[in-house]
């Protein structure tokens, strides 16, 4: 009987249950996966194998395997991750929309796929007008007046805008404005962005109807002020109705609105920011505008500027003379550039197909759509689950644990039972002003039926709470690998493969 640390197990025919080998653990010696006719073996070089100190060296060599079990090995390995394409993901605060698949066909198209960075701006015309477009459509939708595509995330967006804004009030010999404004709720970046940039951060509590306390707003507003960092809606899913008024004070004490656009996808074609007062955006590209992400990338955060910063924007910038498109470095108040070349062109090509292939319009539903899908949850499941702020949401709601911490059931229990019904957890425990906050987005691309699977799947892990609370402490219990020692896999991850010794080669 085979023992292997290593290897998982899955279900053959009859219900047995199959060890599942890895791929080094099926080699067999001599055993190949492809022919080369006799004649043709004196012409290939004798090894394409790398020289043996390039191979790991607790590895005794290449396994050698026959096609099939090659196919095999990568088709099982696709199957052991969760993605978009393979079920509901109702992350909050990181819109993990479907990614359409013209998106990737067109990124594919060779004169994308293969253009080089260094060729020069009259042979690449169209990949130039591409970003020129694209600037234009976001433009638009953001209500602002110039915009860079180079930032390579959110975050990095955050960072340039931080030092827009630091540059601002710097040529203006504004040299005292050192803080910014950042509300309780805000994503962990914005102060991190903000601390990278120089600034010192002060933060704002939010009041009980989860929006900024204006009285409090009030009392931080002074001449060392740069900026307020806003997200709208904010990370509770809560739409800031005050974001005008906070925009003229914070204006008025000589400071700048930096709108945090990561939750774009509940404003686009509706409400445009800049008209809310900001002066500067960051928009998630990989969120708003459906390019994959996850896993660290690749990202997009274009920031987009009022006129009055936009001097500061990196360089290059392309521009347009008649039907020419070029680079232009000369901005002498440029920050400088921020990425090389010019951002994540992939992303940007994805996100100007979907832009065109929604159209305004369907900009638009989408946002109406991924807001009235928020709401439903709510409606549906609060009965079941108790509400942070029990108001009208925007793409997202949030419910904490509260209901379920009287038998002994956690945010954590229920996050790992909903993999058991094959859904993948949402946001847990932020924002972090919310207790044991459950933090669901289901966006626009879910029908009815699977939203309507998750509430159900929800309502059960309710029942199971009051019925067998430690059902949910094991969960899951249905997946390849059972409940994780957090701590530990976080303190001691083990991410390669490591060879058993007492595997053998060939079955017993
Ligand atoms: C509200 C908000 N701001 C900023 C970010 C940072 O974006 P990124 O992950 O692209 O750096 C996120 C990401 O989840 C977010 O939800």
């Amino acid at each position: 009987m085979r023992t292997n640390k290593n290897a998982g197990f899955f279900p053959g025919a009859q219900g047995l249950i199959l060890e599942e080998p890895l791929i080094f653990e099926l080699s067999v010696p001599g055993r190949t996966g492809y022919s080369i006719p006799e004649d043709d073996l004196p012409d290939l070089p004798e090894s394409v194998m790398p020289s043996g100190n390039l191979m790991r060296d607790d590895i005794p060599g290449m396994p050698e395997v026959s096609e099939v079990d090659i196919v095999r090995h990568y088709t099982r390995l696709s199957t052991w991750n969760y993605s978009i394409d393979h079920g509901f993901y109702p992350l909050g605060s990181c819109t993990m929309k479907y990614n359409p698949k013209v998106n990737d066909r067109t990124v594919s198209l060779p004169g994308f796929a293969n253009l080089h960075p260094l060729v020069p701006p009259k042979h690449a015309q169209g990949a130039l007008r591409l970003m020129h477009e694209l600037g234009e459509y976001l433009k638009e939708i953001s209500g602002l007046d110039a915009i860079t595509l180079q930032p390579s995330a959110g975050a990095q967006g955050e960072l340039t805008g931080m030092l827009m804004i630091k540059a601002y009030h710097e040529s203006r010999g504004d040299r005292d404005r050192s803080i910014v404004l950042i509300p309780d709720s805000a994503h962990g970046t914005n102060p991190a962005s903000c601390t990278v940039a120089g600034f010192t951060t002060k933060t704002l509590t939010s009041g009980n109807d989860g929006c900024i306390d204006l009285e409090e707003l009030q009392s931080q507003l002074n001449d060392h002020v740069a900026a307020i960092m806003l997200t709208n809606p904010n990370t509770l899913g809560i739409f800031e109705k005050n974001a005008c008024r906070i925009a003229r004070m914070v204006h008025d004490a000589g400071g700048l609105i930096y709108m945090d656009g990561a939750n774009l996808n509940a404003l686009m074609g509706i409400v445009k920011p800049g008209q809310l007062g900001a002066d500067i955006l960051h928009i998630n590209l990989h969120k708003t505008f459906s390019t994959p992400h996850g896993g660290g990338g690749p990202g997009s955060g274009p920031v987009a500027v009022n006129a009055a910063l936009e001097p500061f924007l990196p360089i290059p910038r392309v521009i347009r003379t008649d039907d020419t498109f070029a680079w232009d470095y000369d901005k002498p108040m440029s920050i400088g550039q921020m990425h090389n070349f010019y951002g994540n062109f992939g992303v940007l090509v994805r996100a100007y197909t979907y832009i065109r292939s929604m159209g305004a319009a369907g900009l638009r539903e989408a946002a109406e759509t991924a807001v009235i899908n928020a709401n439903y949850i709510r409606v549906k499941l609060r009965e079941h689950y108790q509400i942070a702020y029990d108001r009208i949401c925007m793409h997202e709601c949030i419910f904490n644990d509260l209901n379920q911490q009287k038998f002994g059931v956690s945010t954590l229990d229920i996050a790992k039972r909903l993999m058991d019904y094959g859904f993948h957890p949402p946001t847990i425990y932020f924002p972090l002003i919310v207790k044991g906050a459950l933090m669901i987005e289901p966006t626009e691309t879910e029908s009815i039926e699977t939203i309507d699977q998750f509430i159900r799947a929800m309502i059960e892990i309710d029942r199971e709470t009051k019925s067998q609370p430690d059902l949910l402490h094991q969960a899951p219990i249905r997946t390849k690998r059972k409940r994780l020692d957090e701590t530990l896999a976080a303190r001691n991850p083990i991410l390669r493969w490591t060879p058993d010794l007492n595997f053998p080669s060939q079955p017993d």
